[in-house]
């Protein structure tokens, strides 16, 4: 009869904490944060709404990323999570929005599973559903809009994407554009100088679903002195396409 190992170590769970309104984080997410976790991991973007729901008596490790100031690299967060894990502690690394969208997830799956430390992904709601959701943008609409694509605004060390800017002037794709504020002026431009047309409805909003939120609604040949007159900051998540104008609160 073939033996059934004991799994040397506790699994690391990689999880999706939602935009920021702790009523967006799943029932998994909570259930793993309030009754498994010995030690969270958290990023910068974690609402303080959702870190008050980690119990006291949990240790806590901020990994803090943001785009210019890294507390931790990813390489040390990566290193952070094995460690804890073969220290037999019981992981959680609790991310903004979803962990697999834009969230460098796979790069702690592939660390844990190099180290041989089981590891599992939950999903969390990413910012782009949840702030079209609350601003009543569809991001698909029948007749206006027959796909969506989420993109980066950023590559590494804050320079701007490059994307093939043809392929993404398209009038019946929305586009959701993560990181996109500091190079928001340069994405207008390639996109209007692609073809996609200056009057195209667009959508920035800071800090989505919690208490703080800001909108701007302007157009695509507007949108980057808008935000800067009104000195937005990140995180904003910027929204093109014309079911923008399908919000009712423009
Ligand atoms: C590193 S990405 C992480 C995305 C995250 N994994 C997700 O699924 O939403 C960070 C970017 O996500 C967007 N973002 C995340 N949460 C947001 C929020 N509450 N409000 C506005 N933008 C947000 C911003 O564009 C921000 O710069």
């Amino acid at each position: 009869m073939r033996k059934i190992r004991a799994k040397k170590y506790h699994t690391v769970y990689i999880v999706g904490a939602g935009p920021g309104d702790p009523e967006l984080m799943t029932l998994k997410t909570h259930r793993l944060l309030t009754e498994y976790a010995d030690v969270v991991v958290y990023d910068r973007l974690v609402s303080g709404e959702v870190i008050k729901r980690i119990p006291k008596g949990v240790e806590r490790v901020y990994a803090g990323k943001s785009c210019k100031k890294h507390h931790m690299t990813q390489e040390e967060i990566n290193a952070e999570l094995v460690a804890q894990a073969k220290r037999g502690k019981k992981v959680v690394r609790l991310k903004g929005g979803d962990p697999f969208i834009f969230g460098r997830g796979g790069e702690e799956t592939e660390h844990c599973r190099a180290n041989g430390v089981p590891y599992e992904v939950v999903s969390g709601v990413s910012s782009a559903s949840a702030i079209s959701s609350a601003l009543g943008i569809p991001l698909t609409h029948r007749g206006l809009a027959t796909g969506v694509r989420f993109i980066t605004g950023h590559q590494q060390k804050g320079e701007p994407a490059v994307h093939d800017w043809k392929g993404l002037a398209d009038a019946e794709t929305t586009l959701v554009v993560y990181m996109g504020l500091a190079n928001l002026e340069t994405i207008a431009k390639e996109l209007i100088k692609a073809g996609l047309s200056k009057h195209t409805p667009v959508a920035a909003i800071q800090s989505g679903t919690l208490p703080e939120e800001r909108r701007c609604f302007s157009t695509l040949a507007k949108i980057a002195k808008d935000v800067k007159r009104e000195a937005f900051e990140p995180p904003t998540l910027i929204i093109i396409g014309k079911v923008v104008a399908l919000s009712p609160y423009r």
